[in-house]
């Protein structure tokens, strides 16, 4: 893909941080399906093609191109914090989503940020945090592109396992308990959560756990605030018109939590638009880093999508969405139900778009093992489950579970794709000798075992 030096240049020297920083398993996942376009891919998080709000969008830049001075103004640069306009009406949309008034949560518009998409704010976060060997605490699985930025900050991240109703709080007060023996408490920066439909699992935080977790960490917050890392990418999401309330709306006077949102997953990725709420202090640190980065967000997109929150179509592109989502969900439920041998089970999200299944420990998911390779042979791709986990103290990593996206898919490929995907995995139940009781391995996050023999 590059071009080759010439053979007397020396090598270049990159920093410690670049040396730290790998490439995104995603990436390879990625160019693997753009390679092969008739591969059914379940791997990469992208969102449902035939629902992207094209009409919507088309008519709201028509409208802001009409009016030339507004036009003007999108093409233009905006501030670092984002458009004053966009960050009063999303406090609103904030509490509506809450049910409460912001003013509950300790929030104004002058605490929100616009970014450019809410990884920018994950790595902004991180960055304005972090010194190598600091402590950040995330859920085991969890969001692997964050862990990688993580890593290339040089973090030592510690898990704590999930469950059905998302991160486990006890296990994380115990670790608080052990990380304040070891003299290590100071060190510890922020928990990092997905609190709704997670990536990778599609489980969701409990309502009693998010106010635990505010808990917990106010108490062991001493010499300095340990903050939470609330990301809801996918909240606006949920299969059912309810959803919960937010960790934040648990922090009255926004100082332990931050709390982020995306348009990428509801709305358009292509638009790349996010938006935090966090603790004033953070935001003047957090506001430098991004003044050094790109100076704000595209105006453009935060135009539009001002629109598309006023004139109602995110509203109404959101039912659509839903209700799509939950089809596409219900199909790989009873795809699963009807093609995965017995001995595997997997979860059962209400909301966003993904499932997440765990194998008898004998079978390998991995991207080296034979489970993969079979399936990309079958024109089937997944994302292996050890891409998604923190090391144990023996740098061990579960190797029997995977994640699939049902975002891009379609109906039709969906039983296609499992359907290969259950055979390979009966066919190495055959040749696989699995020990009684070793049914699920390692993880979890097994709500709903199946004991069907091995077809
Ligand atoms: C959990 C989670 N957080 C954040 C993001 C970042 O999304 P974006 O930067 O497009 O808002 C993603 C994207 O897949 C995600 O899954």
């Amino acid at each position: 893909m590059f071009s080759k030096q010439p053979p007397s240049s020396p090598p270049l020297s990159f920093s410690a941080k670049a040396a730290r920083t790998e490439e995104s398993p995603i990436s390879s996942l990625m160019a693997m399906a753009l390679h092969n376009p008739n591969l059914i891919s379940f791997a990469a998080g992208l969102v449902d093609a035939p629902t992207l709000p094209v009409e919507q969008c088309a008519a709201i830049t028509r409208r802001i191109f009409a009016d030339r001075r507004r036009g003007q103004s999108a093409l233009q640069y905006g501030t670092t914090l984002g458009l004053k306009p966009l960050r009063e009406r999303l406090l609103s949309h904030l509490a509506s989503l809450e049910g409460r008034p912001a003013a509950a949560f300790g929030i104004t518009a002058d605490d929100i940020i616009v970014t450019t998409g809410s990884q920018q704010t994950l790595y902004l976060i991180a960055d304005v945090l972090v010194d190598p060997g600091d402590i950040v605490i995330a859920g085991n699985p969890s969001y692997f592109v964050f862990t990688g930025t993580l890593q290339s900050l040089g973090a030592t991240v510690h898990s704590v396992p999930m469950d059905e109703d998302g991160m486990d709080v006890d296990t994380l007060e115990r670790l608080l308990e052990r990380l304040d023996d070891a003299g290590q408490l100071g060190r510890v920066k922020f928990v990092y959560c997905v609190s709704y439909y997670d990536n990778p699992t599609g489980q969701t935080l409990s309502q009693e756990r998010r106010e635990r977790l505010v808990e917990v960490v106010k108490r062991f917050s001493r010499s300095h605030r340990i903050l939470i890392l609330e990301d809801a990418a996918y909240r606006e999401m949920g299969y059912d018109t309810w959803i919960l309330p937010s960790i934040k709306s648990f922090d009255p006077d926004n100082r332990y939590t931050i709390l982020t949102q995306t348009f990428s997953k509801p709305f358009a990725p292509g638009l790349k638009l996010g938006y935090t709420a966090m603790p004033c202090d953070l935001m003047h640190a957090v506001l430098r880093q991004k003044g050094s980065h790109d100076f704000g967000s595209s105006n453009l997109c935060q135009e539009i999508v001002l629109e598309a929150l006023r004139d109602g179509s995110y509203r109404t592109h959101l039912q659509v969405l839903r209700s799509q989502y939950r089809g596409k969900r219900d199909a790989v439920l009873s795809a699963l139900e009807a093609h995965m041998p017995g001995g595997v089970g997997w979860t059962t999200p209400k909301g966003g778009m993904y499932v997440w299944l765990t194998f008898p420990r004998a079978i390998d998911t991995s991207a080296r093992g034979a489970m993969f390779n079979r399936c990309i042979e079958r024109g089937v791709l997944y994302v292996p489950g050890d891409y998604c986990f923190h090391p144990d103290e023996s740098g061990q990593v579960p190797q029997n579970c995977l994640r699939l996206c049902f975002g891009q898919v379609s109906h039709d490929q969906i039983d296609t794709g499992i359907q290969h995907l259950g055979k390979v995995v009966g066919e190495l139940l055959k040749t696989t000798p699995i020990v009684l009781g070793d049914s699920l391995g390692c993880c979890s996050l097994n709500p709903e075992p199946r004991t069907r023999s091995h077809e």
